[in-house]
């Protein structure tokens, strides 16, 4: 895992900076998958690690650890959001402590700039999209679930103001738009996701949008107003052919 200072590298010859993407670890305890390989693959290729969230099959602090030790064979920095996996236990901070200690960038609605480049990263929450997206009317737990949905966007849009950087990739585990939920059985699309996130994102410049969640989604997408959104949760097939995305910007 880089030092917070190797963050400050100069981005490489043609002024782009490569991110490698992937999202949907779902570390488990018992499990014999390792991603050192995986990791030290990266690395080499890209100058950024992004991950997408459900870093955690159940949530347990001890998946946390063992993907602590793996991250050791990243030598690159690694920015990350939390996914609804990652909330099962009830053990959220102690997973979220336990990745930063490892040095990882772990957003929850804040921003961050490594090589000239504004990492934006909120869970997202879901909802549905577009006309059919819930609405808040009815039952009180309706208007809580939608609230929550809401609640995020608006934590996506203050991470937003917080970033200097001309080049900006929003960092989600939730889909902000349909098309790279596509693939999924249609029923359970308002689970996977909300345009909410995507009416955000595009009162913003914002370079290229990545989650995860989908793991039968698309891989390619665009928001109404033209920003790119990746699916890269690591079930999808991607232009690389391997686990993760590799995206310019
Ligand atoms: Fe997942
Ligand atoms: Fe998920």
């Amino acid at each position: 895992m880089a030092e917070p200072s190797k963050a400050d590298r100069k981005a490489n010859g043609n002024g782009k900076v490569k991110i490698a993407a992937v999202g949907d670890l779902h570390v488990q305890e018992d499990s014999q998958t390792s991603y050192r390989d995986l990791f030290g693959e990266v690395s080499r290729e890209a100058d950024i690690l992004v991950l997408t969230g459900d870093l955690t099959n159940l949530g347990k602090p001890k998946e946390a650890e063992l993907l602590s030790e793996d991250l050791r064979a990243c030598s690159i920095p690694v920015v990350a959001v939390l996914g609804n996996h990652d909330y099962e236990s009830g053990c959220v901070d102690q997973i979220a402590a336990t990745l930063r200690q490892a040095g990882v960038y772990l957003l929850d609605g804040q921003a961050t700039e490594l090589m000239d480049v504004g990492f934006v990263g909120v869970k997202g929450f879901i909802g549905g999209f577009g006309p059919r997206m819930l609405g808040s009317f009815g039952e009180p737990a309706i208007k809580t679930m939608v609230a929550e949905s809401v609640n995020e966007a608006m934590r996506l849009e203050n991470a937003m103001r917080q970033v200097r950087a001309k080049r900006t990739l929003v960092v989600l585990h939730y889909a902000p738009i349909v098309e790279t939920v596509a693939g999924e059985p249609p029923e359970i699309f308002p689970f996977l996701g909300s345009s909410r996130l995507a009416e955000t994102i595009d009162r913003f410049k914002v370079s290229a949008v990545v989650h995860g969640h989908a793991h039968r989604g698309s891989y390619e997408g665009q928001t109404p107003g033209g920003a790119k959104v990746y699916n890269v949760a690591m079930h999808i097939t991607k232009p690389t052919g391997r686990p993760y995305a590799l995206i310019e910007i």
